[in-house]
């Protein structure tokens, strides 16, 4: 049987940590503050935003939430990230994705001031990842790292697989394991034969969004399997990715859905916003 990478263990003992820093900084006079804008009512966004900001609380963040109608306009959308680019007091600006259809999402993000970008979705801080430069990194496949890292798994050296290549997740995941000496490979859908490129996986990452895609034919005996996926089975059921019981025997580490790659991602969100107040 894998050993189970606990999500919420690693990720509550993060907040930790942050909450500390948090303190820390507070008594030296230096406030974090994140505005968390979302548009429209999509119920998976209301869930994620109120996460996100008990999250802020628990750690000592102060969250400013923009709850705007479906109906507001790209122009208005844009001004209101202009005036928080320039308010001092906001250290952090989050645009919950998706946006409604009539609004540019690029546009937005680009508006979005780099040093605010704790979302990591700039092309700025996309490309300072690329080029090993500092900058703010997505959420999801930092959190990865860290739950790699903290389950005392080695990257260097070893044969990385991504499946999926999206712009939050695969591609800034093969930068990251890059980063840490990894021999990476990222699968997609014009991908010839997936199986022949995952089998070679000790570390495969799956973020397809394909209810449990991925079954034991796909992996190496002993591969450390991460599952990005949040999907529901055939019986409603929440669900990943990758079938874990079809795998659990194969794998020497499994991330499970829930409690695996999910806690992580507004845990490293709070992390961006510890940083970016700090160093200035
Ligand atoms: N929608 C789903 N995940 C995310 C995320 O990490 N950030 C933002 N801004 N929107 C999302």
């Amino acid at each position: 049987m894998a050993k189970i990478i606990d999500g919420k263990a690693i990720a509550q003992e993060i907040k930790d940590e942050l909450k500390e820093k948090v303190a820390k900084l507070r008594a030296e006079g230096t406030e974090i503050c994140l505005a968390v804008i979302q548009v429209g009512k999509d119920p998976a966004s209301t869930v994620y935003v109120g996460n996100k900001k008990k999250a802020c609380a628990y750690i000592g963040i102060e969250s400013l939430a923009y709850e705007l109608p479906e109906e507001t306009t790209e122009a208005e959308l844009l001004k209101l990230v202009e005036d928080l680019n320039a308010n001092e007091k906001v250290n952090g600006i989050l645009v919950q994705l998706p946006l409604p259809e009539h609004i540019d999402e690029n546009k937005v993000i680009k508006t979005i001031s780099p040093k605010k970008d704790v979302d990591g979705f700039h092309p700025e801080s996309v490309g300072a990842l690329s080029i090993g430069q500092q900058g703010f990194v997505s959420c999801t496949p930092a959190g990865i790292i860290e739950l790699l890292k903290r389950s005392g798994i080695k990257i260097d050296g070893r044969e990385c697989v991504i499946i999926g290549r999206s712009n939050i997740v695969g591609k800034p995941m093969a930068l990251l394991l890059l980063r840490e000496n990894g021999t990476v490979t990222v699968c997609h859908s014009h991908t010839k034969d997936i199986k022949e490129v995952t089998k070679r996986a000790d570390i495969l990452v799956v973020a397809i969004g394909k209810a449990k895609m991925v079954d034991e034919s796909y992996i190496k005996e002993g591969a450390v399997i991460i599952d990005v996926g949040m999907d529901r089975d055939e019986n409603g059921k929440l669900c990943g990715d990758v079938d874990f019981e079809a795998v659990k025997d194969k794998a020497s580490a499994i991330t499970p859905v829930p409690g695996g790659v999910g806690p992580m991602t507004i845990t490293m969100l709070m992390h961006n916003c510890v940083k970016s107040v700090e160093g200035r």
